[in-house]
């Protein structure tokens, strides 16, 4: 299987988790994408949407799904998103679609985060794919020099503003060999908006698209 027919059959497989009358946290990227389309045809049967991104929210409208804010939502059933990578204790590396601190909001209002990738995802320790940071723009050198401490290679990605109006690092070099430490560590530097790891709340249940699932529910 391809990796495009991987995404579209993590996509659509997410679809059995969603109940009638819900109101669905929906997340960003290609992957997210193909969960769209799929939502787009039971869109009777759900109440609307809370979204990750301007990107979502705009496709969702577009298919005919309202988009609501999340404040006058409370918690949500459901959060479904994709992932940069994905561990077997089912912590991710998120944010290569910029769309980290809002996805970090809606996991953390979610009961259940259902996260869907295709099999390229899949590694034994997060760290081959730079890690995002969403920055406050006038600390991004400080924030660079903070992780060149501690062990990192930050890359500022130039021209990206996230929906936040705030700039991205993306991080080399590391081997996340303790994502709940480093989540919580790094988090704590000045500056700092959102690391895109997902790990002190990891995914509940991992839809891969070549058919294997792991996790609660
Ligand atoms: C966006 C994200 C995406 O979930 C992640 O980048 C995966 O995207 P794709 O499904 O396009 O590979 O975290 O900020």
């Amino acid at each position: 299987m391809d990796i495009e027919a991987q995404k579209r059959a993590a996509g659509e497989a997410a679809i059995e988790f969603v109940d009638d009358k819900m109101i669905v946290g929906v997340g960003t990227g290609s992957t997210v994408k193909y969960f769209i389309d799929a939502l787009a045809k039971i869109k009777q049967r759900i109440d609307g949407a809370v979204s990750s991104s301007e990107q979502s929210s705009k496709l969702l409208r577009e298919h005919g799904i309202p988009v609501l804010d999340p404040n006058s939502v409370g918690e949500i059933p459901l959060y479904v998103d994709g992932a940069d990578e994905c561990d077997p204790h089912r912590c991710l590396i998120k944010g290569g679609g910029a769309a980290l601190t809002r996805e970090k909001i809606l996991v953390a209002v979610a009961k259940k985060f259902v996260c869907i990738v295709d099999v390229h995802k899949c590694v034994e320790v997060l760290g081959k794919f730079p890690l995002p940071i969403e920055v406050i723009p006038m600390a991004r050198s400080h924030v660079a020099r903070e992780i060149v401490k501690r062990g990192g290679q930050p890359v500022w990605r130039q021209g990206c503003v996230t929906d936040n109006g705030n700039w991205i690092l993306d991080v080399h070099g590391l081997q996340i060999t303790d994502p709940v430490k480093l989540e919580s560590e790094w988090n704590q530097i000045v500056g700092v908006v959102t690391v895109g790891v997902f790990a002190q709340r990891s995914a509940d249940v991992v839809l891969v698209g070549d058919g294997r699932r792991f996790g609660r529910g």
